[in-house]
């Protein structure tokens, strides 16, 4: 028994040194250690022994055993040295190497072209004023001249909150707060970019959160000639290109005449593209502003903001707009 362990013992010694990576370490464990292994077989044999030799006998095979055990653990230790000492040799590590660029966010589409129609404005001496997102009924509707059996009121289809106030349907009552906060002091010149929120169905060219941007100059002799020409100036810089505008009356409650402004390219005769609703601010929404309509005179107007965005960029549909997509917002 002793001479067989001690044999057993120097082979499988011989046989760690000699192994050449870790699977063969592993083939030496299975063999001698294993369930099935040497050593097993050789402690069944313990019990044929004399009574008095066998405790001795387990402790041999216990401590070659642990001799193994240790051989083995050392060996592979300095296998995966020797592993992890080719990886590093390998790895190419320069600290002065610059870090891969990080992803950086940008502008969305409607806040580009929200700030470049601000700046043009800015520009021709306008403020860019704000107003509140909910609004009086009276500044929605009743003080624009939609009273509240207007049929004007349907075409709005309008967000009511349960204390009577609405979710501003357009950025119009921005015009009479900045009327008000003049004090009856022309020149008025502002735009008021903003959300306006109608309780549509929405699909592709419908949303119940859009925006617009509302445009109002008073001062005196103001005539439609001066919109069209702020307006057509507006629409250039936008576009960059040099258009054509038309004027084409429409109603509006709050202004008088009321207009619709098409364009096209210059010198093209393509079709008529719709922009926005204007027109000469109507004498009674200027005496709820506080001004005198026989004294002074003022153009208004409202630009759907998604609209232009949606062209500039040749998005087809508007709920992407406001989706938060980053699959979307990545694009611009
Ligand atoms: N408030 C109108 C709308 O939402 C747009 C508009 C039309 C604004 C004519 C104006 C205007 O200031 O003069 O449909």
């Amino acid at each position: 028994m002793k001479e067989r362990l001690a044999a057993l013992a120097d082979r499988a010694l011989a046989a760690i040194a000699g192994a050449s990576d870790a699977e063969a370490l592993d083939e030496v464990e299975k063999t001698v250690l294993g369930r099935k292994g040497e050593l097993l077989s050789l402690m069944r044999g313990i019990g044929e022994l004399p009574a008095a030799e066998r405790s001795a006998a387990g402790q041999a095979v216990n401590a070659v055993r642990e001799r193994l055990d240790a051989a083995l653990a050392a060996r592979r230790a300095a296998f995966q040295d020797r592993h992890l000492a080719a990886e590093l040799a390998d790895t190419r590590f320069d600290p002065g190497e610059p870090p891969p660029p990080r992803a950086r966010g940008h502008l969305h589409p409607l806040t580009r072209v929200r700030r470049e129609v601000e700046d043009i404005f800015l520009g021709l001496g306008f403020d860019v004023v704000d107003g509140p997102e909910v609004e009086t009924e009276a500044f929605n509707f009743d003080r624009l001249n939609i009273p509240a059996h207007h049929p004007a009121r349907d075409t709005q289809d309008t967000f009511w909150l349960e204390n009577g106030q609405v979710l501003r349907t357009h950025t119009s009552p921005v015009q009479l707060r900045a009327m008000l906060r003049a004090g009856g002091q022309p020149p008025v010149r502002v735009i008021a970019p903003g959300r306006v929120f109608r309780n549509e169905q929405p699909d592709a060219t419908h949303e119940h959160t859009f925006h617009q941007v509302e445009g109002l100059m008073v001062d005196e002799g103001i005539s439609l000639a001066d919109m069209k020409g702020v307006l057509a100036l507006m629409l250039e810089r936008l576009l960059g290109q040099s258009v054509e505008v038309r004027l084409r009356p429409h109603y509006f409650p709050f202004v008088e005449p009321g207009v619709e402004l098409d364009l096209r390219p210059a010198g093209s005769d393509g079709r008529w593209l719709e922009m926005l609703g204007c027109g000469m601010v109507h004498p009674s929404v200027l005496r709820e502003g506080g001004f005198d309509p026989g004294r002074v005179s003022g153009f208004a107007f409202g630009l759907g903001l998604d609209r232009v965005a949606l062209a500039r960029y040749g998005i087809d549909d508007l709920r992407w707009m406001m989706s938060g997509d980053p699959r979307f917002l990545q694009q611009f």
